[in-house]
């Protein structure tokens, strides 16, 4: 009797430390307890701009894992022209907002993340591997850049935070500010602004399915 009480205290004392772990704001996998293990095409679905924000701040641990899915995309010849870019400093935010109507909403935001592009990075061509960088570009860095941008906010979804994808290339009034800012190299390009927290209000996802818009084996 007395090594089955001391069995069932056992249970209780790790059942404990497992619910306070998962309640832990520093961590993202109890995050993501948090959210009901939801499955890909839920987050997917779920997903929606969020312009308005409270001012909590994001774990740190969170906008990590939202980092490591931004970058697990896709890239054409798995080029990966993508640096990413995180402001906490409010006294930026005006700059990094230049120009968007929806400024004053955004700059409520904890974290704002600029998506930035290495248009230079190229693998040499098999035909000619001695071709300098330059006659090389890489043609398809905006399609890597969009999906970088759309894992990471498929990851805020996730979490349970929200954001928007704000324009940035290919305004010069949105990417100079930020371009003079951050004193970006000349072959960087400022892609997308993205403001990131918790949300303030109740968005939801839009449906978007269009059947008119779906073809099979024909237009
Ligand atoms: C390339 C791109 C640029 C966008 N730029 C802005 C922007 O500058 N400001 C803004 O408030 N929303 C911007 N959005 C968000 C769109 O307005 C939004 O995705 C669209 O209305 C659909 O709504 P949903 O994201 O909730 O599905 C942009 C989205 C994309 C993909």
């Amino acid at each position: 009797m007395k090594k089955q009480i001391i069995l069932l205290g056992a249970v209780l004392v790790h059942l404990a430390a497992t619910f306070v772990s998962c309640c832990g704001k520093d961590d993202a996998s109890a995050t993501a307890t948090a959210n009901n293990g939801s499955d890909a095409i839920t987050t997917i679905m779920q997903r929606k701009s969020v312009r308005s924000y409270t001012d909590e701040p994001i774990a740190d641990s969170v906008m990590e894992s939202m980092l490591r899915a931004a970058v697990a995309a896709p890239s054409g010849m798995d080029i990966r022209p993508w640096h990413i870019v995180v402001m906490t400093d409010k006294s930026c935010y005006d700059t990094l907002f230049a120009g968007n109507f929806n400024m004053e909403k955004f700059k409520m935001s904890s974290a704002v993340v600029i998506f930035c592009a290495d248009t230079t990075v190229t693998r040499p061509p098999r035909e000619n591997p001695d071709a300098p960088a330059e006659t090389r570009p890489n043609g398809l860095w905006r399609d890597d850049m969009g999906a970088c941008v759309e894992n990471f906010l498929l990851a805020v979804e996730y979490y349970g935070l929200g954001a928007v994808w704000t324009a940035c290339y290919p305004y010069h009034d949105r990417m100079d500010p930020i371009r003079d800012y951050l004193k970006l190299p000349g072959n960087v390009v400022p892609y997308a602004v993205v403001p990131v927290g918790s949300p303030a209000g109740n968005d939801q996802p839009k449906d978007k399915w269009d059947t008119s818009r779906i073809h099979f084996n024909r237009w």
